[in-house]
């Protein structure tokens, strides 16, 4: 099939559902990319795994979002870069009450982040660093000083995936991707705080050991996901799940 789907179609077909009320309910999908045979990268990278299909169906769920979270070492690894506000986007995220772009929320112990990257000297908005109550006060105090909003969502080092979700609410920022990585995504699993997830089936095979999407302890019973849609572009298939 040769159907190049635009940004428009897109965007219907991937908005985010009413979660009603006037309450500050939040909506959680990943967006992940993975072979035929599982691997989530290759040589550390999702870029190869990828298309221009996927980047388009990628830069379409970020243009929907109030937030994308994301695990530090995807944040150090892929070079992270702030969301850029899209003219394509600029009117539908205005109508919805929505920033020019969406913030990054970086999930992180250790605060390990280079604060003169562009995610924090030069975002349009700020970026949010999600951390544990004992993260260490010189590197919180670095990322502050860097322009980030520091959010306590963890009782020691870590976060608490489930409070983290709800925080981010509390900000406002009800419409939430996580774009991995695998470690992060999986502790969102084993919380059972995702709500949907977005997962593009690149028509290839890698073999290899590469991580898969989502890592970490199983869970004691599969979460079940039901099929809500299903579009293909160029072999690439851009399932979207959502929990049962
Ligand atoms: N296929 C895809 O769609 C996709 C998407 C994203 C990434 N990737 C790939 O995945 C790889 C990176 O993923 P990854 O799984 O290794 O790492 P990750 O999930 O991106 O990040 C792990 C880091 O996040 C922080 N973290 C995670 N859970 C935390 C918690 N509960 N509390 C506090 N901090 C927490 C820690 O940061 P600190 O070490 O700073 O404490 C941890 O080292 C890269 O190769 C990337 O290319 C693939």
């Amino acid at each position: 099939m040769n159907r190049e789907w635009s940004l428009a179609e897109l965007a219907a077909a991937y908005a985010y559902p009413e979660t009603g009320s006037g309450a500050r309910q939040p909506w959680l999908r990943a967006n992940m990319v993975s072979t035929l045979d599982g691997a989530a990268q290759h040589q550390g990278h999702s870029q190869p795994i990828s298309s221009a299909a996927d980047m388009r169906v990628f830069g379409t769920l970020r243009a929907l979002a109030d937030v994308i979270v994301v695990g530090a070492e995807t944040v150090r690894q892929e070079g992270y870069r702030p969301a850029r506000a899209r003219a394509e986007f600029a009117a539908a995220r205005q109508a919805a009450g929505q920033g020019p772009a969406a913030a990054i929320a970086i999930v992180t112990a250790g605060l390990d982040l280079d604060f003169s990257l562009p995610l924090f000297t030069s975002p349009l908005v700020p970026t949010v660093i999600l951390t544990g109550a004992a993260a260490a006060p010189d590197r919180v105090a670095a990322a502050e000083k860097a322009g980030a909003r520091v959010v306590v969502a963890g009782e020691g080092m870590g976060v608490d995936p489930a409070r983290a979700v709800r925080a981010l609410a509390d900000l406002g920022h009800t419409r939430q991707l996580t774009e991995g990585g695998p470690r992060l995504l999986g502790q969102l699993v084993a919380a059972d705080v995702l709500d949907e997830l977005c997962l593009t089936v690149s028509p290839m095979l890698s073999a290899g050991d590469a991580q898969r999407i989502a890592g970490g302890p199983s869970v004691t019973v599969p979460r079940r996901f039901g099929l809500e849609s299903l579009l293909e572009e160029d072999g690439f298939l851009f399932s979207r799940y959502r929990r049962s």
